[in-house]
Order: C-alpha cells, then sequence, then structure tokens
C-alpha cells in the first residue's frame, strides 16, 4: 500500500468509495449524502487540511483528512476523518492510514488528536483508533440515528501527539 497527498484529479476515484460509506449511514451523519460537489468541498478541504489516499496497485482504496479541530487557540489538536472503499476494509489499510496521519500530525505540530463522532457501534473503528493509543473520553448518548440499531452513542476518542524521533 502506498499513502500520498490527493490531488483534485483523484475525486473521481474517490467519490465512489465516499458515497457507498455515507449512504451506508452507519458511520457518518450526513443524510442525504450530498452530491459528488458537495461531497468534494467537504472532503478536499484546502490547507491547513491535508488529505491523503491510499492506493494498491495504483488503484485509489481508501482515504484520510486531517486538520485543526478548533480555529485559532484550539489548533494544536488536530482531528481527522477516515473511509476505505468496502471491498477492501479488514486489510490493514485503515490502520496503514492511522498510522500515517498520526505521524503526519505530530511531526506538523500537532499535540494531539480528538474524534469528535467515532459511531459506537462501529467496532472496527473502536477497535482499531484504541489499538493505535486513543481513549474514548466520552460518550454522547444516543446522539446517531443509527438505521438498523436506532439511537447509539458517539464516541469522542483523544490521544496525545509528539513529533516522530526521525
Ligand atoms: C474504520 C475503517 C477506516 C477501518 O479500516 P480497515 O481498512 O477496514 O481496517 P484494518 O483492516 O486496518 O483493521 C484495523 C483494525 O480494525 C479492527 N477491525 C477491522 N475490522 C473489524 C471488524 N469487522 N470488527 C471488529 N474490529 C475490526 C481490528 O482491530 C483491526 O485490527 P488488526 O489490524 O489487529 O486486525 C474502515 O472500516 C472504514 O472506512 N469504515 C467506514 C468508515 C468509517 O467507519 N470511518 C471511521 C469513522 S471514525
Amino acid at each position: 500500500m502506498q499513502i500520498r497527498t490527493a490531488t483534485p484529479h483523484d475525486w473521481p476515484a474517490l467519490w465512489p468509495i465516499v458515497k457507498t460509506v455515507v449512504d451506508a449511514g452507519e458511520t457518518y451523519a450526513w443524510r442525504p449524502t450530498p452530491s459528488s460537489d458537495e461531497m468534494r468541498h467537504l472532503w478536499m478541504e484546502p490547507p491547513p487540511w491535508q488529505v491523503f489516499v491510499a492506493e494498491l496497485d495504483g488503484e485509489v482504496v481508501g482515504t484520510a483528512k486531517v486538520g485543526p479541530n478548533r480555529p485559532g487557540r484550539g489548533a494544536h489538536i488536530a482531528t481527522a476523518s477516515f473511509m476505505v472503499s468496502p471491498q477492501h476494509q479488514g486489510r490493514g489499510i485503515g490502520r496503514g492510514l492511522g498510522e500515517f496521519t498520526i505521524g503526519w500530525a505530530g511531526n506538523a505540530g500537532y499535540r494531539g488528536m480528538q474524534f469528535n463522532a467515532v459511531v459506537e457501534t462501529n467496532s472496527a473503528a473502536v477497535a482499531l483508533w484504541s489499538s493505535l493509543g486513543f481513549s474514548v473520553i466520552g460518550t454522547v448518548p444516543a446522539a446517531f440515528e443509527h438505521p438498523v440499531a436506532g439511537r447509539v452513542g458517539l464516541h469522542i476518542m483523544y490521544r496525545a501527539l509528539a513529533p516522530s524521533a526521525e
């Protein structure tokens, strides 16, 4: 797997992945799914945001975005979002994107990373982020309308960051 900075040319390959994940309604709150153009603006945000893609044999199979969780006085804490193509989930791509993003953010000067809305039924994400050093620091009860499970909690997950010793 290769991870690189996304370019505008990646959107046609990213859109089907993003659309499938958002349409499923189990991990992201958008409803209805935004149009391709709306979603491109929401996902491919300009600097200081960074957007990455993961490629497998030249095919885009996942994406991550990272940027400041808050403006100004809160801007030293990052937040990030991740999507892996459903056909390629469970093969280490999310872990690779997570490790890469954590390393990138620490080296970019961020001193922590906060996930604001991890759906509590998203066991893959909760297990992955926990294994990468994140803790659930709180849960907003019944904050997410899951299509099957009904109203479930949203975890806030956090870990501290430091520059990697390169
Ligand atoms: C969450 C997501 C990014 C993980 O990416 P992935 O490529 O599927 O995950 P990986 O293959 O790297 O698995 C990493 C870990 O997740 C956990 N995991 C993966 N699939 C799982 C499952 N079905 N149930 C429980 N845990 C699971 C395991 O702990 C695994 O650890 P391992 O490396 O020791 O096996 C991906 O499933 C995804 O895009 N889901 C939809 C969107 C989403 O939920 N984004 C994150 C929002 S917080």
